[in-house]
């Protein structure tokens, strides 16, 4: 069986959520901000970052959609499903849309457009991990945390056919 190996140790990675939030907080003051997760990757990032937003002053709501581009042998299918979408009403509002990573890049366009869809005034996107090389789309988040090589990663969120998510760090996956 595959083995978790540390990639990204829970020092680095709540030193980067601060570092993300101080940021965010500060190019978001002001504005009517909704925090829209999307399920299930994104839940330990997104609890750990809105409780650092709210530590450097950002009041948010908090809502969530489920996009779904894989298929359960982990494998990016090429076509998108809106399994569930936000209930919050968009119009004029910004979204700050989080994801646990991007790869193809398939999942976090395709939330966007549907952000915009439904009205919002502006979307600001927001990854923990980024995949460069694994890009078909061109787009690029407009945080992110670390980028990584292109190896499969589990934990803190992150699954492998839903195992791993609960690991308190990043891992690779070794044989
Ligand atoms: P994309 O649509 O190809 O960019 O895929 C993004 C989604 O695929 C993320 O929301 C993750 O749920 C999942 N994903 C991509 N790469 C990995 C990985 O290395 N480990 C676990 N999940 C991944
Ligand atoms: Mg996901």
């Amino acid at each position: 069986m595959a083995l978790p190996k540390l990639l990204i140790s829970e020092e680095k990675i709540a030193e980067k959520v601060d570092s993300l939030a101080r940021k965010l907080a500060s190019e978001l003051e002001g504005s009517s901000t909704i925090l829209v997760g999307l399920l299930t990757g994104s839940v330990v990032f997104l609890s750990d970052l809105m409780r650092r937003l709210s530590h450097y002053g950002l009041l948010l709501e908090v809502d969530f959609m489920i996009i779904s581009s894989y298929n359960d042998s982990g494998e990016s299918s090429g076509s998108i499903d809106i399994v569930q979408d936000v209930r919050i009403d968009m119009t004029g509002r910004t979204a700050l849309l989080v994801d646990d990573i991007v790869d193809t890049g398939r999942t976090l366009n395709e939330a966007r457009r549907r952000l915009y869809d439904k009205g919002a005034a502006k979307v600001i996107t927001c990854a923990l991990l980024d995949k460069p090389a694994r890009r078909k789309i061109d787009i690029k988040p407009d945080y992110v945390g670390f980028i990584i090589e292109n190896k499969f990663v589990v934990g803190y969120g992150l699954d492998a056919g839903n195992r791993y998510r609960q690991l308190p760090y990043i891992a690779t996956l070794e044989e």
